[in-house]
């Protein structure tokens, strides 16, 4: 799909000035948000550098700003030095020991509050533990564990001694874990025996018992957290407590003093095709997109209750729950489980109990909320809300409204933050105190990023509502440094398509009359289920490893709660399934939830003879999706080597309906 060939059908024309009552309690006022942005307009790495010389404890202040040398593979303030975990954590301890870090509630109920003094001691414990297994700085460390307290704990203490964490989303499959442990090299993997997720215990440790078996060579021991108190088999000589490891250790830890470009984390993502790409994080600039957009875009002050609902499995959950938040000096809530657990009121519970002022979270998270009806949420006393914020995909303008009216009790603005894994941090999104929201648009570039809307050609669109590829015209201090061991692929991936001038997002866009930017999409073929990124590529090889499939095309399907759901063409060895073939599509569904996590599970699934291709062999995606949504057929298919296919995989052939 072209972004030329989008239409922008969406007009939403209703707009939202921030309320008096946020404007009177403001971090930035609109005259220093002016003052920001005038400045970066002005002068790009100046205000980089001032900000970053200003938000940040350097233990080596840097003299470089930013090293081009080796563009685009940027270095930022190359030859500071500094530490995350200090700048998260130390900075605080004088003004703020005994103020809440974390409060933390499990699915069960229960409940723990842990001040920065506490969560600090926490992290040197573990800062400790991991020294005293030979993890050094640079080292490798996966972290696959449930929401709680202990997930930043691990990820804090890897920053504390220079250790690079990869954190895997504890929904993935053993198989999934597997690949990512073996792309990134790791020593070391800190689990759990098993967290609690929707009224069950999701086995954690038995997962990681999978992956390892016969692979993962690198992989010297594996650190387990008690957690669910589920069953787990412990492996002499691998396998070890966290609770006697790590209780026994030092609460003092010196940090490991690491250069601003040290890698801080990987974290694996998806693109249209191939593996998943570890996305490499750097220390300095990472952390200072991460505090500032905090302060920025959530207005964070020590008086917050900032609640991010992500899990630290995305990357939501590393720059709004592990990083921003701390670095800001915030309270951060982390819950555990699923949101209907007890019932459908546990969010808003959550937030009446603990007081939160903040919220933020994902539409499809909102989507499904709002389905359940206004009655629930007006049970709970959402007063302390003063602002609100939404990522992951675009939301659409009704869902828009309902956050507004029924969360926000019209008083909250609503932050609609465009960003992604790889720019580390939010870059477009409204600055509450100062920009008029409408539904649907995530409204303005922050102050320092030059975002902008180009053709094919890479020349700006010059018309208002032209559609185009969304791009990052200079460099950024937060940006991915590049994909771990493939910086081929990362140059084709996001620069070559301009010759290495602009950053290519990956997404189309247009801009409105008064600048403001609407995201319309992915550009490839990726598909955003409840919000994540899921490639098309993984879903289809995990299909074709079932023996019975010989072929798979996987497409998205647009799903009211979930955004986009997964529906698969399928294409088996020997005859075509007919008749009913239910229970072979539940076969196939719980195959590829096995391979690769429930989340990437088909809601469709339609068998056919063979799968629709252009002459170069490319599968004709465009066609599945039409075909996926019964959307009339546009494109040309005289090229099809068999015209016939396209009634069978629209289901009006009997037998192919799953
Ligand atoms: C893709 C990045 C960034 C954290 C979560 C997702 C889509 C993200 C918005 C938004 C419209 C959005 C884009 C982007 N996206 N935020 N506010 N409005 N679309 O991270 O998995 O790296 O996905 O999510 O398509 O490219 P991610």
């Amino acid at each position: 799909m072209q972004p030329g060939d989008i239409e922008s059908v969406l007009r939403e024309n209703r707009s939202f000035a921030p309320a008096a009552s946020f404007l009177a309690g403001a971090r930035l006022q609109p005259a220093d948000i002016e003052k920001l942005r005038q400045r970066a307009a002005a002068d790009h790495t100046g205000f980089w550098a001032e900000q970053a010389r200003t938000q940040l404890q350097w233990h080596k202040p840097f003299t470089v700003i930013l090293d081009e040398s080796t563009a685009p593979n940027y270095r930022w303030f190359p030859d500071g030095q500094l530490n995350v975990s200090l700048n998260c954590l130390d900075v605080h301890l004088a003004s703020r020991g005994d103020a809440p870090a974390i409060l933390f509630e499990g699915e069960p109920g229960d409940r723990r509050r842990l001040t920065y003094r506490e969560l600090h001691a926490a992290v040197c414990r573990l800062a400790n533990a991991l020294r005293s297994l030979g993890i050094n700085a640079g080292d490798r460390v996966v972290i696959y564990l449930p929401m709680v307290p202990e997930a930043v704990i691990a990820m804090q203490a890897c920053a504390r001694i220079g250790a690079v964490h990869s954190v895997v989303f504890g929904g993935f499959s053993a198989g999934s874990l597997r690949d990512r442990i073996e792309d990134a090299g790791a020593r070391l993997v800190i689990t759990a025996d098993g967290g609690h997720r929707g009224g069950h215990v999701i086995e954690l440790k038995a997962a990681v018992d999978k992956a390892l078996e016969g692979a993962c060579a690198t992989i010297e021991n594996v650190l387990v957290l008690q957690r669910a108190k589920n069953a787990v088999s412990m492996r002499a000589g691998r396998d070890l407590w966290w609770h006697e490891v790590v209780d026994r250790q030092s609460a003092l830890c010196d940090p490991a003093w690491v250069d601003a470009e040290h890698p801080l984390f990987l974290l694996y993502t998806s693109g249209s095709t191939g593996k998943p790409k570890g996305i490499q994080h750097s220390s300095a600039g990472y952390l200072l997109g991460a505090k500032l957009t905090s302060q920025w875009v959530f207005d964070l002050q020590p008086s917050d209750v900032f609640w991010c609902t992500a899990d630290v499995g995305w990357v939501t959950g590393h720059s709004y729950v592990a990083y921003g938040p701390l670095a800001a000096g915030a309270t951060l809530v982390m819950y555990e489980g699923a949101p209907t657990i007890p019932d459908a009121g546990r969010f808003w519970r959550i937030c009446e109990t603990h007081g939160v002022t903040v919220f933020y979270t994902a539409p499809t998270a909102i989507r499904a909320l709002m389905k359940l009806g206004d009655e629930i949420p007006a049970r709970y006393d959402l007063s302390k809300l003063r602002l609100l914020g939404t990522v992951g995909e675009p939301i659409n303008p009704e869902a828009w409204i309902w956050y507004h009216r029924v969360i926000g009790g019209e008083r909250c603005p609503i932050v609609d933050t465009w960003w992604q894994t790889e720019t580390g941090a939010i870059m477009i999104s409204p600055l509450p105190s100062a920009v008029a929201t409408k539904p649907g648009s995530c409204t303005l570039p922050l102050p320092g990023i030059d975002a902008a809307i180009v053709d094919d050609a890479g020349n700006a669109v010059s018309s208002p509502e032209a559609g185009g590829y969304l791009v990052i015209r200079k460099p950024w201090p937060s940006m991915l440094r590049t994909i771990w061991g493939d910086n081929e692929r990362y140059l084709a991936t996001y620069w070559e398509k301009f010759q290495n001038r602009y950053y290519v997002a990956g997404d189309s866009a247009h801009r409105d009359a008064d600048g403001y930017f609407w995201i319309m999409g992915r550009i490839d073929d990726v598909l955003k289920v409840s919000g994540h990124r899921l490639g098309t590529m993984e879903i289809e090889s995990a299909l074709v490893a079932h023996p019975r499939v010989a072929e798979a095309a996987v497409v998205g399907k647009p799903h009211d709660i979930k955004g986009e759901s997964v529906f698969a063409y399928v294409v088996c060895r020997g005859a075509r399934p007919t008749g009913d073939t239910r229970a072979f599509v539940d076969e196939l569904r719980n195959w590829v939830s096995e391979q690769l996590g429930a989340i990437a599970k088909p809601d469709d699934i339609r068998f056919a003879d063979n799968l629709p291709k252009t002459r170069s062999g490319k599968i004709m995606r465009r066609l599945l999706r039409a075909i996926a949504r019964g959307e009339p057929i546009t494109q040309d298919i005289s090229t099809l080597e068999n015209p016939a296919i396209v009634d069978q995989l629209r289901g009006v052939d009997a037998g192919a309906h799953s």
